[in-house]
């Protein structure tokens, strides 16, 4: 596949009118069943009931951000509690710097000792790390055991707590081990949004941007003087952007799932290179959606104008458009092994038009490199 124009699927995707509420649970359709998405405040409150609507096993293993568990897994247990479920609960330390395969075999062996069977539940309780790792958990414990997300962070809620993904990262790249294993429902207590750190909160906007680039160019207009203060209208419009996506093309084979990497081939390159931990995932994609802009200009002709409002529209709401410092031929290496790339040759997200995205390989190195020196280096 050289150049692959997936506009035309994406229209559908398109929200032809203003009204940014989706008020709706989203439901999710995938190979094995569907599942339910529910956002808004008090959700937690609401785990015990929701679990046992799904007659799932009688334990709930619950894998907690540490933070996360300090401020809210009393809520989460009495909720469960009430709801007649035997509850485990391990912690551990968020960050990238986690999402390491030496945490999954002590997280298997809490599941194991804690007598967790086939029909129980997983409950992935913090952000989107956390998230990534007890999905990996529960897709090999047992050969998969059931799954549940409660997504802490706009990141985890927007992105990573949909669409079946799970891994970790390897020293080689970013999320290179994994499986695709779904979860059986997906609850985004919103409440959990007051006490994100800013930086966190403000990292997961980048995602936003994400979403109203490559399909809802209503969605950009309406953050591009930074997000509102109530997000759950906002976070359902992504969801719902994202469940389509992850419907049409669930393992990522069309090339239609791809199309969610915009911003994140260099991204990832730029994360793993700094270091795991020292950008934010979604800081280092706002620096790849600056990248991946540039090179839509070059590429396929993204208007000024619209160039423009997607670098004002990262500042307003608090992102870098540069990552400084880093070593450049270490970060060719690193896209040489982007989980995109084809009989050797680099796919890339790019944007005709923003509310549009497609995938390409026929782009100009000269651009690419031209485009890396302008996000990465300082300005003479
Ligand atoms: N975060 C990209 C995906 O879920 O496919």
């Amino acid at each position: 596949m050289s150049v692959k124009l997936l506009a035309a699927s994406l229209t559908k995707l398109s929200f032809e009118t203003s009204v940014p509420v989706v008020k709706d649970d989203i439901e999710v359709k995938n190979r094995s069943g569907s599942y339910k998405i529910r956002v808004g405040p008090g959700l937690l409150a609401e785990a015990g009931t929701e679990l046992a609507k799904l007659k799932l096993g009688k334990k709930a293993a619950i894998i907690a951000d540490e933070s996360v568990a300090k401020l809210y897994a009393d809520r989460l247990q009495q909720s469960l509690k009430a709801a007649g479920f035997e509850i485990c609960l391990s912690t551990l330390a968020g960050g990238e710097t986690s999402k390491d395969m030496s945490r999954i075999t002590p997280l298997l062996s809490f599941l194991a000792r804690n007598k967790v069977e086939r029909n129980d539940t997983v409950l992935a309780f913090g952000g989107g790390v956390l998230g990534d790792l007890a999905g990996f958990v529960a897709a090999i414990y047992l050969r998969g055991v059931n799954l549940v997300h409660l997504p802490s962070t706009l990141l985890a809620m927007v992105d990573s707590s949909v669409g079946g993904k799970t891994g970790v990262n390897l020293p080689e790249g970013k999320n290179l081990a994994g499986v695709f294993h779904p979860p059986q429902l997906v609850l985004s207590d919103t409440d959990t949004l007051k006490t994100l750190q800013r930086r966190e909160l403000t990292a997961g906007l980048a995602e936003v941007i994400k979403y109203g680039i490559i399909a809802d160019a209503e969605l950009f207009a309406q953050i591009t003087d930074g997000a509102p203060a109530d997000l759950t209208p906002v976070i359902m419009r992504c969801v719902k952007i994202k469940a389509r996506v992850v419907e049409a093309d669930e393992h990522e084979t069309t090339g239609e799932r791809a199309l969610l990497n915009f911003g994140h081939t260099l991204g990832h390159a730029i994360e793993r290179v700094a270091g795991y931990g020292k950008y934010l995932h979604g800081e280092a994609v706002a620096v790849g959606i600056h990248a991946a802009t540039l090179l839509s200009q070059r590429t396929l002709g993204l208007p000024a104008e619209d160039v423009e409002a997607i670098k004002k529209t990262l500042v307003k709401n608090g992102l870098p458009l540069q990552a400084l410092g880093l070593n450049i031929t270490e970060i060719k290496q690193v896209l040489a092994q982007d989980k995109k790339v084809m009989d050797g040759v680099n796919r890339w997200v790019l944007s005709p038009k923003i509310g549009k995205a497609l995938v390409t390989s026929k782009v100009k190195p000269a651009d690419v490199d031209a485009v890396i020196e302008e996000v990465l280096t300082s300005k003479k």
